[in-house]
């Protein structure tokens, strides 16, 4: 497994595997990984004859007040995990191999990236879809694996990917959880062994809308309200529980279409994020 440094380097190797005939799959992510991203690795793999892991902390992605600075690192640990998969090349570029310090272009989704996690963090999307574009450019993939936990992210970069004909298949892959159900983050590290508990109200409150659903429940304010009721007396603070179309991520009074509960709650200071298809 090859550790890159530097965007010159990862494309000449890119470029090599390329003239060799290979399809190259990545997965971006911003390290202290766990199994929901080496899922996504074997996806990758799957897809592909030769295999590439970006890690990397965007620093634009992150407003102001968050969590930059704290946000969990262990790039040994990432390595050997990596290598354990079978990865072939691991892209670790400083943040500023990555961002001129005069750095003042930016890629933009305009309508899919407003609502949702758009509304609390209003320049979250951008720097995702300029670091996604910048990693493209780097690592050349034919097909790049992103998780479904973020699923207004993966709908943002397909858009971004369609609008601008980037020539990069997306995939995504499924929600990998630990057993009791809390969908698996890099953020569940910051909660207390109390707040991880009660974390649990989110996967219970997402799974009590679903049988609703498959009992013969459309309302959108009746699916809604089961979450919400659910993470509340558990003490979370919801940043918000909406139930959109898959589609264009507008809200629906009723699920007349397919469907994403989306749902963004505080357990102490860590925010989570979670989903679950309807229809
Ligand atoms: O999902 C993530 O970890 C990040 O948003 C990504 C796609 C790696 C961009 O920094």
């Amino acid at each position: 497994m090859i550790i890159v440094r530097t965007v010159a380097e990862m494309q000449g190797l890119s470029r090599r595997w390329r003239r060799e005939g290979k399809r190259v799959g990545f997965v971006p992510t911003m390290g202290f990984l766990h199994d929901g991203h080496l899922s996504l690795v074997r996806l990758a793999r799957d897809e592909s004859d030769v295999s590439a892991v970006s890690i990397f902390v965007n620093p634009t992605q992150f407003g102001p007040s968050e969590d930059l600075a704290q946000y969990p690192r262990d790039f040994l640990r990432d390595e050997a995990l990596c290598r354990g998969e079978g990865v072939d090349c691991v892209f670790y570029p400083a943040p500023e191999e990555m961002y001129a310090s005069d750095f003042s272009t930016w890629v933009e989704e305009g309508v899919l990236s407003k609502p949702l996690c758009g509304q609390a963090r209003p320049t979250h999307f951008r720097g995702v879809t300029t670091v996604v574009t910048k990693l493209f450019n780097a690592v050349l993939p034919d097909v790049a694996v992103f998780g479904r936990k973020d699923a207004q992210q993966a709908l943002v970069i397909e858009r971004m990917v369609r609008d601008l004909n980037v020539p990069v298949r997306i995939i995504v892959g499924d929600i990998i959880r630990e057993s009791d159900g809390l969908a698996m983050s890099s953020r569940n590290k910051y909660l207390s062994v109390d707040e991880r508990q009660r974390a649990l109200s989110i996967r219970a409150g997402l799974l009590a809308a679903s049988r609703l659903y498959d009992g013969g429940e459309k309302t959108a304010e009746v699916l809604r309200l089961a979450v919400l009721g659910s993470i509340e007396e558990q003490g979370g603070k919801v940043d918000y529980v909406e139930l959109v179309s898959r589609a264009q991520l507008a809200a629906l009074p009723q699920v007349s279409e397919p469907a994403v509960i989306a749902v963004a709650a505080f357990f102490g200071k860590t925010r989570l994020i979670d989903n679950c298809y309807l229809g």
